[in-house]
């Protein structure tokens, strides 16, 4: 588990820490940590931000192909991680019930929940990938990681 991917989760984190260090803009710190997973990790084919913005995921900084404007709680694989507050890690998109196709070459996902210091849910973040079966408990693990340091911690 997590074969080959701690060193480059690593190295994300310290670009991350340092670049989001004193920051205060939610918008300005998923912009950065997008940027950085979507550059540093290997396979993350779309990488972005869902806020929850009056009960709903509103899409927030992103890179990859053109995502979903808004997405419900409880639909797909985000509104999913949002209703629950639980991690989803999909390696068969096909396979998950409601999956929603905004881009047709996404195989595998994982949307990992991001809180404030209260514990208010303020979005969630998702990664696609154009491969089955990337993202495992290694990337669940680290992931939550990085959100809580960047989106949670004092
Ligand atoms: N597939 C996601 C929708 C968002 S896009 O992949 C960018 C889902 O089922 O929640």
């Amino acid at each position: 588990m997590g074969l080959g991917k701690e060193l480059p989760y690593q190295r994300c984190r310290e670009r991350i820490t340092a670049l989001c260090e004193g920051e205060t803009d939610v918008i300005a710190k998923m912009a950065s940590v997008v940027a950085v997973l979507h550059d540093g990790m290997a396979g993350f084919y779309w990488t972005g931000f869902y806020r929850v913005v009056d009960g709903k995921l509103v899409i927030g900084p992103y890179q990859g192909t053109v995502g979903c404007l808004r997405i419900e709680f409880g639909r797909g694989v985000c509104g999913t991680a949002a209703e629950t507050g639980e991690t989803q890690v999909v390696p068969d998109v096909h396979a998950f019930p409601g999956h929603i196709a905004c881009d047709e070459k996404s195989r595998s996902e994982i949307v990992v929940p991001v809180r404030d210091a209260s514990g208010g849910l303020i979005a969630v973040l998702d990664i696609d990938s154009d491969a089955k079966g990337t993202f495992d408990e290694f990337d669940r693990e680290q992931l939550e990681v990085i959100v809580a340091e960047v989106f949670t911690a004092d």
